[in-house]
């Protein structure tokens, strides 16, 4: 099968990235309105930049009628958020936050899940997650407008929680964050079925300069 991305509708081009790039990472967002009102929602067009500076980043897209999310709207206004772990004691509750409550309705409320103050920011953490990566807002960019118009929040990390229970005096292991990945569909993996491949290694007096083999 040869495909152009240009020539299928938008919902089969998203059916075919969900099913190809997995399983993806989800950051479950917290964010709030100038108001004061908290927002959470899921999102796992999600991913790592670099560590220096330490950031993140997330893609929201608007809905059908072109209006924006509101963990975007929130971080657009006040430039902050949170990225929350989700995995598999959270699975449920995180799913609930991802129903389309109308601006100003706190997913908080509506999942039953627990605020708990940021130090660096004012979106809360959930205290249902074991991990939390408080974030400054460093860009936004709008890839398109209108229905289904994607952006990507880059946040730098300003402050990382980690529950003692799952610390480990720094070495987090896998086996007890227990972080999930989403799929296509409605599936999600778990990630306990990992496997370890160390890294190749060249040896270098085997090279010339010009990095070609001598031998
Ligand atoms: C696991 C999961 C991952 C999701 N990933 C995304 C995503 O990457 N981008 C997106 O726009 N929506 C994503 N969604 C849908 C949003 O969570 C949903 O639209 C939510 O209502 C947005 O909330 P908000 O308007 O409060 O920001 C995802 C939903 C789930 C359950």
């Amino acid at each position: 099968m040869e495909l152009d991305p240009e020539s299928l509708p938008v919902r089969e081009r998203y059916a075919l990235m969900i099913a190809s790039i997995l399983p993806r990472p989800i950051a479950w967002v917290s964010t709030i309105s100038p108001e004061g009102i908290t927002n959470l929602a899921p999102f796992s067009f999600f991913t790592g930049i670099t560590a220096n500076p330490m950031s993140v980043c997330f893609a929201p897209v608007n809905n059908r009628e072109g209006v924006p999310k509101d963990s975007l709207v929130n971080a657009k206004a006040t430039k902050q958020f949170v990225v929350n772990l989700a995995n598999e004691d959270n699975a449920e509750k995180m799913n609930e936050t991802s129903a389309a409550w109308p601006y100003g309705v706190s997913e908080f409320e509506k999942a039953g899940l627990t605020p708990v103050p940021s130090l660096r920011v004012k979106p809360p953490r959930v205290k249902e997650s074991p991990l939390h990566m408080e974030c400054e807002l460093l860009q936004i960019v709008t890839l398109s407008e209108g229905p289904l118009g994607g952006h990507l929040v880059i946040g730098k990390v300003v402050h990382f929680h980690c529950d003692d229970a799952v610390w480990n005096k720094g070495k987090l292991r896998h086996q007890d964050l227990k972080a999930i990945g989403r799929m296509e569909g409605m599936w999600y993996a778990k990630t306990q079925d990992a496997f370890e491949l160390p890294r190749p290694e060249i040896d270098m007096t085997m090279c010339d300069k010009l990095g070609k083999e001598t031998k």
